[in-house]
Protein backbone atom coordinates (compact mmCIF):
# COMPACT_ATOMS: atom_id res chain seq x y z
CA UNK A 1 0.00 0.00 0.00
CA UNK A 2 1.32 3.58 -0.95
CA UNK A 3 1.37 5.61 2.32
CA UNK A 4 -0.86 8.60 2.72
CA UNK A 5 1.67 11.76 1.38
CA UNK A 6 2.07 13.98 4.15
CA UNK A 7 0.79 17.81 3.94
CA UNK A 8 1.28 21.23 3.56
CA UNK A 9 -1.55 23.49 4.99
CA UNK A 10 -1.90 27.38 4.11
CA UNK A 11 -4.48 28.79 6.55
CA UNK A 12 -4.45 32.37 5.33
CA UNK A 13 -7.56 32.98 8.42
CA UNK A 14 -8.61 36.86 7.02
CA UNK A 15 -6.07 37.84 4.38
CA UNK A 16 -6.01 38.18 0.63
CA UNK A 17 -8.60 39.78 -1.77
CA UNK A 18 -9.54 37.84 -4.71
CA UNK A 19 -6.48 39.61 -6.83
CA UNK A 20 -4.35 39.41 -4.23
CA UNK A 21 -4.95 35.40 -3.87
CA UNK A 22 -4.77 34.92 -7.84
CA UNK A 23 -1.26 36.43 -7.92
CA UNK A 24 -0.50 34.75 -4.67
CA UNK A 25 -0.90 31.45 -7.01
CA UNK A 26 0.42 32.57 -10.22
CA UNK A 27 3.89 33.34 -7.94
CA UNK A 28 3.60 29.80 -6.38
CA UNK A 29 2.86 28.29 -9.56
CA UNK A 30 5.73 29.67 -11.29
CA UNK A 31 8.21 27.12 -9.73
CA UNK A 32 5.90 24.76 -7.81
CA UNK A 33 6.49 21.23 -9.03
CA UNK A 34 3.72 18.96 -7.60
CA UNK A 35 5.24 15.39 -5.39
CA UNK A 36 3.03 12.30 -4.91
CA UNK A 37 4.81 12.51 -1.28
CA UNK A 38 3.14 15.82 0.04
CA UNK A 39 -0.32 17.18 -0.48
CA UNK A 40 -0.63 21.18 -0.79
CA UNK A 41 -3.56 22.48 0.40
CA UNK A 42 -4.41 26.43 0.54
CA UNK A 43 -7.69 27.76 2.63
CA UNK A 44 -8.26 31.38 1.46
CA UNK A 45 -11.13 33.66 2.54
CA UNK A 46 -14.50 32.30 1.01
CA UNK A 47 -14.70 35.20 -1.32
CA UNK A 48 -11.50 33.78 -2.95
CA UNK A 49 -12.54 30.22 -2.27
CA UNK A 50 -14.15 29.35 -5.55
CA UNK A 51 -11.70 31.37 -7.97
CA UNK A 52 -8.67 29.18 -6.12
CA UNK A 53 -10.40 26.28 -6.79
CA UNK A 54 -11.13 26.84 -10.66
CA UNK A 55 -7.81 27.75 -10.70
CA UNK A 56 -5.73 25.40 -8.59
CA UNK A 57 -7.41 22.11 -8.31
CA UNK A 58 -5.73 20.80 -11.69
CA UNK A 59 -2.10 21.44 -10.54
CA UNK A 60 -2.58 19.11 -7.32
CA UNK A 61 -3.83 22.11 -4.66
CA UNK A 62 -6.41 21.26 -2.12
CA UNK A 63 -8.68 23.79 -1.75
CA UNK A 64 -10.02 24.43 1.77
CA UNK A 65 -13.19 26.55 4.09
CA UNK A 66 -11.91 27.76 7.20
CA UNK A 67 -15.36 27.10 8.67
CA UNK A 68 -18.83 25.92 7.83
CA UNK A 69 -22.40 25.69 9.72
CA UNK A 70 -23.77 22.47 10.67
CA UNK A 71 -27.19 23.18 9.07
CA UNK A 72 -26.91 22.57 5.06
CA UNK A 73 -29.51 25.31 4.86
CA UNK A 74 -31.77 27.90 6.67
CA UNK A 75 -31.95 31.30 8.14
CA UNK A 76 -28.25 31.22 9.55
CA UNK A 77 -27.48 34.68 8.36
CA UNK A 78 -23.32 35.21 7.72
CA UNK A 79 -23.43 31.95 7.44
CA UNK A 80 -22.04 29.23 4.85
CA UNK A 81 -23.27 25.15 4.70
CA UNK A 82 -20.65 22.49 3.66
CA UNK A 83 -22.54 21.99 0.55
CA UNK A 84 -22.42 25.25 -0.35
CA UNK A 85 -18.68 25.03 0.59
CA UNK A 86 -18.26 21.90 -1.20
CA UNK A 87 -20.25 22.90 -4.45
CA UNK A 88 -17.86 26.21 -4.55
CA UNK A 89 -14.71 23.93 -5.02
CA UNK A 90 -13.82 22.98 -1.58
CA UNK A 91 -12.55 19.81 -1.04
CA UNK A 92 -11.27 20.23 2.82
CA UNK A 93 -12.64 22.40 5.53
CA UNK A 94 -11.29 23.19 8.86
CA UNK A 95 -12.96 22.16 11.94
CA UNK A 96 -12.48 24.08 15.56
CA UNK A 97 -9.32 26.15 14.71
CA UNK A 98 -9.17 27.63 17.86
CA UNK A 99 -9.70 31.29 16.74
CA UNK A 100 -13.17 30.20 16.47
CA UNK A 101 -13.52 28.12 19.71
CA UNK A 102 -12.20 31.78 20.95
CA UNK A 103 -13.93 34.63 19.29
CA UNK A 104 -16.97 32.56 17.63
CA UNK A 105 -17.51 30.71 21.62
CA UNK A 106 -17.42 27.39 19.01
CA UNK A 107 -17.57 24.06 21.49
CA UNK A 108 -16.43 20.65 21.01
CA UNK A 109 -20.27 19.53 20.52
CA UNK A 110 -20.87 22.39 18.02
CA UNK A 111 -17.70 21.00 16.45
CA UNK A 112 -18.89 17.51 16.60
CA UNK A 113 -22.27 18.24 14.60
CA UNK A 114 -19.64 20.56 12.19
CA UNK A 115 -18.01 17.31 11.18
CA UNK A 116 -21.02 15.38 10.67
CA UNK A 117 -21.90 18.00 8.52
CA UNK A 118 -19.00 17.97 6.31
CA UNK A 119 -18.70 14.23 5.91
CA UNK A 120 -21.98 14.27 4.64
CA UNK A 121 -21.35 16.66 2.35
CA UNK A 122 -18.17 15.13 0.83
CA UNK A 123 -15.83 17.80 2.78
CA UNK A 124 -12.58 15.96 4.12
CA UNK A 125 -12.86 17.35 7.39
CA UNK A 126 -9.37 18.66 9.54
CA UNK A 127 -10.21 18.99 13.24
CA UNK A 128 -8.34 21.21 15.12
CA UNK A 129 -7.19 20.98 18.61
CA UNK A 130 -4.95 22.59 21.11
CA UNK A 131 -4.48 23.46 24.46
CA UNK A 132 -3.54 27.22 25.90
CA UNK A 133 -0.76 28.58 27.78
CA UNK A 134 -2.30 28.04 31.49
CA UNK A 135 -3.41 24.29 30.58
CA UNK A 136 0.41 23.72 29.15
CA UNK A 137 2.23 25.38 32.43
CA UNK A 138 -0.27 23.18 34.43
CA UNK A 139 0.35 20.05 32.95
CA UNK A 140 -3.22 19.68 31.90
CA UNK A 141 -2.68 20.08 27.93
CA UNK A 142 -2.84 16.13 27.35
CA UNK A 143 -6.24 16.06 29.14
CA UNK A 144 -7.07 19.44 27.11
CA UNK A 145 -6.25 17.83 23.88
CA UNK A 146 -7.60 14.55 24.62
CA UNK A 147 -11.34 15.45 25.45
CA UNK A 148 -11.23 17.89 22.30
CA UNK A 149 -10.47 14.74 20.41
CA UNK A 150 -13.12 12.47 22.39
CA UNK A 151 -16.22 15.03 22.25
CA UNK A 152 -15.37 16.24 18.63
CA UNK A 153 -15.08 12.92 17.18
CA UNK A 154 -18.43 11.96 19.40
CA UNK A 155 -20.49 11.79 15.82
CA UNK A 156 -17.82 9.62 13.70
CA UNK A 157 -19.55 7.42 11.62
CA UNK A 158 -17.45 4.18 10.70
CA UNK A 159 -18.69 4.40 7.78
CA UNK A 160 -18.03 7.82 6.23
CA UNK A 161 -14.88 6.68 4.07
CA UNK A 162 -13.65 10.09 4.30
CA UNK A 163 -10.16 9.78 5.67
CA UNK A 164 -9.55 11.86 9.52
CA UNK A 165 -6.97 14.55 9.66
CA UNK A 166 -6.40 16.55 12.91
CA UNK A 167 -4.29 19.87 13.37
CA UNK A 168 -2.76 20.37 16.51
CA UNK A 169 -1.92 23.78 17.28
CA UNK A 170 -1.21 24.99 20.73
CA UNK A 171 -2.85 28.27 21.09
CA UNK A 172 0.47 29.93 22.77
CA UNK A 173 2.46 28.68 19.80
CA UNK A 174 0.11 30.19 17.33
CA UNK A 175 1.26 34.25 15.63
CA UNK A 176 3.70 34.22 18.11
CA UNK A 177 6.77 32.93 17.11
CA UNK A 178 7.42 30.18 19.87
CA UNK A 179 7.13 27.05 18.30
CA UNK A 180 6.43 23.77 20.25
CA UNK A 181 9.91 21.91 20.10
CA UNK A 182 9.62 19.38 17.99
CA UNK A 183 9.87 16.58 20.78
CA UNK A 184 6.85 18.38 22.69
CA UNK A 185 5.13 18.15 19.31
CA UNK A 186 5.81 14.88 18.52
CA UNK A 187 4.54 13.96 22.23
CA UNK A 188 1.56 15.67 22.12
CA UNK A 189 0.79 13.20 18.32
CA UNK A 190 2.10 10.21 19.69
CA UNK A 191 -0.61 10.91 23.17
CA UNK A 192 -3.51 11.93 20.30
CA UNK A 193 -3.03 8.81 18.73
CA UNK A 194 -3.36 6.84 21.69
CA UNK A 195 -6.34 8.47 22.46
CA UNK A 196 -7.79 7.91 19.47
CA UNK A 197 -7.30 4.33 20.23
CA UNK A 198 -9.49 4.54 22.99
CA UNK A 199 -12.47 5.65 21.25
CA UNK A 200 -15.70 3.37 20.77
CA UNK A 201 -15.43 3.95 16.76
CA UNK A 202 -12.15 2.95 15.26
CA UNK A 203 -10.79 5.60 12.21
CA UNK A 204 -8.66 4.41 10.04
CA UNK A 205 -5.65 6.59 7.92
CA UNK A 206 -5.84 9.26 10.23
CA UNK A 207 -3.13 11.79 9.41
CA UNK A 208 -2.01 14.66 12.31
CA UNK A 209 -0.34 17.95 11.66
CA UNK A 210 1.43 20.73 14.02
CA UNK A 211 0.55 24.04 13.57
CA UNK A 212 1.81 27.36 15.20
CA UNK A 213 4.41 29.58 13.96
CA UNK A 214 5.53 27.24 11.41
CA UNK A 215 8.14 28.59 9.04
CA UNK A 216 10.85 28.00 6.35
CA UNK A 217 13.52 28.00 8.85
CA UNK A 218 12.03 25.41 11.76
CA UNK A 219 9.72 23.50 9.12
CA UNK A 220 12.90 20.50 8.60
CA UNK A 221 13.11 19.83 12.44
CA UNK A 222 9.41 18.87 12.45
CA UNK A 223 9.26 17.05 9.48
CA UNK A 224 12.39 14.66 11.22
CA UNK A 225 10.33 14.74 13.70
CA UNK A 226 8.34 10.88 13.90
CA UNK A 227 4.56 10.96 13.77
CA UNK A 228 4.46 14.37 12.44
CA UNK A 229 2.39 14.14 9.43
CA UNK A 230 2.41 17.83 7.65
CA UNK A 231 2.05 21.79 8.86
CA UNK A 232 -0.80 23.76 9.16
CA UNK A 233 0.71 27.14 8.11
CA UNK A 234 -0.80 30.51 9.35
CA UNK A 235 1.61 33.71 8.84
CA UNK A 236 4.18 32.10 6.92
CA UNK A 237 1.84 30.95 4.10
CA UNK A 238 0.58 34.30 3.02
CA UNK A 239 3.54 34.62 1.32
CA UNK A 240 4.01 32.25 -2.19
CA UNK A 241 7.58 31.67 -2.06
CA UNK A 242 7.58 31.46 1.83
CA UNK A 243 5.31 29.06 1.61
CA UNK A 244 6.74 27.02 -1.14
CA UNK A 245 10.02 26.69 0.66
CA UNK A 246 8.02 25.18 3.40
CA UNK A 247 6.70 22.73 0.67
CA UNK A 248 10.12 22.02 -0.68
CA UNK A 249 11.48 21.04 2.52
CA UNK A 250 8.55 18.85 3.08
CA UNK A 251 9.47 17.30 -0.25
CA UNK A 252 13.19 16.89 0.56
CA UNK A 253 12.67 14.90 3.59
CA UNK A 254 9.38 12.83 3.23
P1 LIG B 1 0.81 30.83 12.58
O1 LIG B 1 1.58 29.95 11.64
O2 LIG B 1 0.69 32.24 12.08
O3 LIG B 1 1.32 30.72 13.96
O4 LIG B 1 -0.70 30.29 12.60
C1 LIG B 1 -0.94 28.94 12.79
C2 LIG B 1 -2.36 28.66 12.52
O5 LIG B 1 -3.22 29.11 13.26
C3 LIG B 1 -2.70 27.87 11.34
O6 LIG B 1 -4.02 27.46 11.36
Amino acid sequence: MTPSPCIVAGNWKMNKTVAEAKSWLARFLESYQPSPRVEVQVYPSFTALHTMALLASDRSIRVGGQNIHDEERGAYTGEISAVQLREAGAEVVLIGHSERRLHAGETDAMLARKLTAAIHAGLQPVLCVGENREDRQAQRHEDVVGLQIERGLAGWEPSAGIPLIIAYEPVWAIGTGMTATPQDAGAMHAHIRRRLEKLPVHIPEVRILYGGSVTPDNVAELFATPGIDGVLVGGASLDALGFLEIVRAAQRLR
